[in-house]
């Protein structure tokens, strides 16, 4: 029986040496442990021998099985690792080069608009924050002093959840979350998607993006905020831009305006592109309300500050001379590609 089991053990290990891959080594495995393999035989033997050269005979089994799986069991993992490797190897491919032919991707026109926003902000000192697209009613609408009942909240056509969670309508919650998070002086941006139940045609989406900001410290008043747009505006259209106020209303602010911006294709003639008005409504802004200063725990007889709203993709479609809104969603390439920096154009 000694004889025997060195045999096998000597066969195996030779065959062992040889296996170059997991497959062959499942092969040694049947060949020596599998049910009619090597082992097996031994066992099937032990049959013919006298009860006490059968314990014998079978403690020496046992142990070379032991000894076999071990062996086994550490090649496989040795093996696992070099296939892997090997695998990693042959299948690598580098995701930034493109298919040959083909053109770099770029960057789409809204991203580069909200970028240029938040690199103008931050240079006059704004942080840039973010906030969730589903909202609560608290964040969208209560905290923002919109009434449970008031008609306000009809303008806003809103996506709710069953859950009474919704897709925010604006970027304003924004504002509330940030009071909350920090201290005055306060000065922040936001930039993203809103969303809202819109009939869509040339100038609705049912999702579109907005910036929001807000500027909240002692003494804050009207004469701040129009300084700040006109910076902005004339930073992102790269020309002196001329605004003015007329009166508006979003309950968050009091008082609350439409800022108006002189037509930058006639200069304020009167043109197709502002109904010969000379003006194009642009953004929503006002004193933030003093209800809305107490939800983000901040005092309004010490604090005031002003806050502002604006439409990013009808000004994408202004800087741009975009005609139709739908084309900043439909993931035309075509469309996309006049942004690409790699084309040439020059953005800005
Ligand atoms: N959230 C308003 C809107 O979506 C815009 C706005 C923001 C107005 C901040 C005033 C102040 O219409």
């Amino acid at each position: 029986m000694e004889q025997k089991l060195a045999t096998i053990t000597q066969s195996f290990e030779e065959a062992l040496a040889s296996v170059e891959n997991t497959h062959g080594l499942e092969e040694l495995k049947v060949r020596f442990l599998g049910k009619k393999g090597e082992v097996g035989k031994l066992m099937s033997g032990l049959r013919d021998l006298s009860n006490e050269d059968k314990a014998l005979a079978g403690k020496g089994i046992n142990i070379l099985k032991k000894q076999l799986a071990e062996a086994l069991e550490a090649a496989q993992d040795r093996l696992k690792v070099i296939e892997e490797k090997k695998a990693l190897e042959d299948q690598w491919i580098d995701v930034t080069l493109n298919p040959a032919g083909s053109e770099s991707g770029s960057l789409h026109p809204i991203t580069l608009v909200h970028q240029r926003l938040e690199e103008i902000f931050e240079a006059m000192g704004f942080m840039v924050l973010d906030g969730p697209h589903v909202e609560t009613d608290y964040y969208n609408f209560e905290a923002l002093n919109f009434d449970p009942h008031h008609p306000a909240r009809d303008m806003h056509d809103t996506f709710f959840f069953n859950s009474g969670r919704l897709l925010r309508t604006q970027t304003s919650p924004i504002q509330i979350r940030g009071m909350e998070t920090f201290k005055p002086p306060i000065r922040m941006v936001g930039t993203g998607k809103v969303f809202r139940c819109e009939r869509l045609d040339a100038s609705h989406e049912a999702c579109f993006h907005q910036v929001e900001g807000m500027m909240i410290d002692k003494g804050i008043n009207v004469g701040h905020l129009i300084h700040t747009m006109k910076v902005m505006l004339s930073e992102m259209f790269e020309k002196q831009v001329e605004v003015r106020l007329r009166p508006g209303y979003f309950p968050f602010v009091e008082p609350g305006f439409e800022l108006e911006i002189a037509c930058l294709l006639c200069k304020g003639k009167g043109c197709a592109a502002c109904k010969k008005l000379g003006w194009v409504e642009l953004l929503g802004c006002g004193m933030v309300h003093p209800n809305v200063l107490r939800s983000g725990g901040i005092d309004p007889t010490v604090y005031s500050g002003f806050a502002f709203g604006m439409g990013t993709d009808r000004l994408a479609m202004q800087k741009y001379g975009i005609t139709d809104i739908r084309h900043l969603h439909n993931g035309d390439l075509n469309f996309n590609r006049r942004f690409s920096t790699a084309s040439g154009y020059k953005v800005f």
